[in-house]
């Protein structure tokens, strides 16, 4: 056996994969957040030379095919058909009725002078009035929205929207990825089980069907594949992840990975690697952004927070590992700091032990800039949504984890939340979309004990 996995099964036919002819249209809602303008003005400015696609797999990363000895590791963007920068096109839908340029500015994640060379472009970038609700986000009161008698007559809306954009923009495919603000929490409930439910539901304005929700059933009506960026529920309910897979549409979520719960994925796994037990971890944050304010309410906190603490007991699995992780203290604070801005930082303080029970303590000063680190998931999950879906892959994409804090999973399974086991698993998934070997990283025939 061969650390490529002689047993070549799983993969040795390539997917059929319609090429990316035309253009492919973004559509976001939240497109006046920070996330969205670091993305949109970042894939403009790439486009004319002023920076660099730095943290995108997509566009730096690169691919190991057959054995280490074959050398052959080509760009991930040079080994898949996957859409280009240039022919990537923008709408979306704000509760604010700002460009982008202005929207960008206010932001203030990126340098003036950089928005300002951009401005031409973002300035067109216009947001749709939105489909919101104050229930839902406590802390903004924004004024540029649709109404309607019911949240069916607004997901009709969102869908006219949809097709009218397709048409004047002369786009061939769409992505939607939800980055708009975190909701307040809530469960699935029996409106959010079957199609019939949540369609009625819509009709008679059922009280738990969130605005980010009306925008996930009007993207898979269109057969647009979706990404969630926020922790919010969205089309992780029975109804909309079985809507998909009938629709044919793939889906993907939640929340982004970034910042502090990056550094919790990669370093967890580390620990656990090794068998060295913790006692605590503690996570505090500050920072001042919009998306701040939002999560100043305690119950769109309580949706941030349920992303957050999720993590580590399904990567340390305290059930399999009694004497290290059965008894840890695990908490998570965002504090809204205004001074702060976007560039947020994060503490933690993790309580670990070693051999005989000693104990250990590492400290992790994270200084980081949420949006910088967000843009290029946003890039990724638009080009990989369009290639799953060109790809005829449908309903959940697990294979996407890599990038969500809450990865969505089939029934009957649980999140896989090691970064490196997700990575792994995303690239074997385009090795076998392209008909490659798996890489199992086994490797004996090296050393030749067959
Ligand atoms: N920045 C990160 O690193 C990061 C990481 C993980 C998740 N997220 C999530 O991504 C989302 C965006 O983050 P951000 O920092 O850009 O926040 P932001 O507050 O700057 O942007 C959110 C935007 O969504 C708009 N909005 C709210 N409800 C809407 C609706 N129903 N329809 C249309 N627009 C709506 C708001 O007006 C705002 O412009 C948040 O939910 C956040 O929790 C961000």
């Amino acid at each position: 056996m061969s650390d490529t996995g002689k047993k070549k099964s799983a993969s040795k036919k390539q997917k059929k994969i319609a090429p990316p002819e035309g253009k492919l249209g973004v559509l976001i809602p939240g497109i006046g957040g920070a996330v969205s303008t670091t993305f949109i003005a970042g894939v403009e400015a790439i486009k004319r030379g002023l920076g660099k696609p730095i943290g995108s797999l997509t566009q730096l990363g690169r691919i190991r095919l057959g054995k280490r000895t074959e050398k052959k590791s080509p760009l991930i963007k040079e080994f898949l058909p996957l859409a280009e920068l240039k022919d990537i096109v923008f709408a979306g839908w704000d509760i604010f009725p700002d460009n982008c340029y202005e929207a960008a500015i206010k932001a203030g994640v990126l340098e003036k002078n950089l928005v300002d060379e951009l401005k031409d472009t973002l300035q067109k970038l216009k947001p749709m009035p939105a489909v919101f609700s104050r229930k839902y986000v406590k802390n903004l009161n924004g004024k540029h929205l649709k109404s309607g008698k019911t949240k069916m007559d607004l997901a009709g809306q969102l869908i006219e929207d949809i097709k009218r954009f397709k048409k004047e923009s002369g786009v061939a495919r769409l992505v939607m990825v939800w980055c708009g603000s975190t909701e307040v929490f809530i469960r699935p409930t029996p409106v959010h089980a079957t199609m019939a439910s949540f369609e009625k539901g819509l009709r008679e304005n059922h009280p738990d069907i969130a605005p980010s929700m009306i925008y996930a059933y009007a993207a898979l009506q269109c057969g647009v594949p979706y990404a969630n960026g926020a922790p919010n529920l969205s089309v992780d309910v029975p109804a909309l992840t079985d809507f998909a897979k009938k629709k044919k549409v793939p889906i993907a979520g939640k929340d982004f990975k970034t910042g502090q719960t990056l550094m919790k994925t990669i370093l967890a796994p580390g620990l656990k690697s090794r068998m060295i037990g913790l006692s605590g971890w503690f996570s505090t944050n500050i920072l001042g952004n919009r998306d701040g304010e939002v999560l100043d309410d305690p119950n769109s906190f309580k949706t941030k927070e349920e992303s957050k603490l999720s993590v580590l007991e399904y990567m340390f699995q305290p059930d399999l590992h009694p004497d290290l992780y059965s008894n840890y203290y695990h908490k998570v604070r965002i504090n809204y700091y205004p001074p702060r801005g976007d560039a947020k930082e994060a503490w933690d303080n993790i309580d670990i032990f070693g051999w005989l029970g000693y104990p250990m303590q590492i400290k992790v000063n994270f200084l980081c800039r949420d949006s910088i680190l967000a843009a290029p998931i946003v890039l990724d999950l638009v080009l990989f949504l369009d290639l799953a879906k060109r790809a005829g892959f449908d309903g959940i994409q697990e294979w996407l984890s890599f990038y969500f804090k809450s990865p969505m999973y089939g029934k009957g399974l649980y999140p896989e939340h090691d970064l490196f086991i997700q990575l792994m698993k995303l690239k074997n998934t385009l090795r076998y979309m392209k008909g490659e070997e798996l890489i199992t990283h086994l490797g004996l025939d090296y050393y030749n004990l067959m």
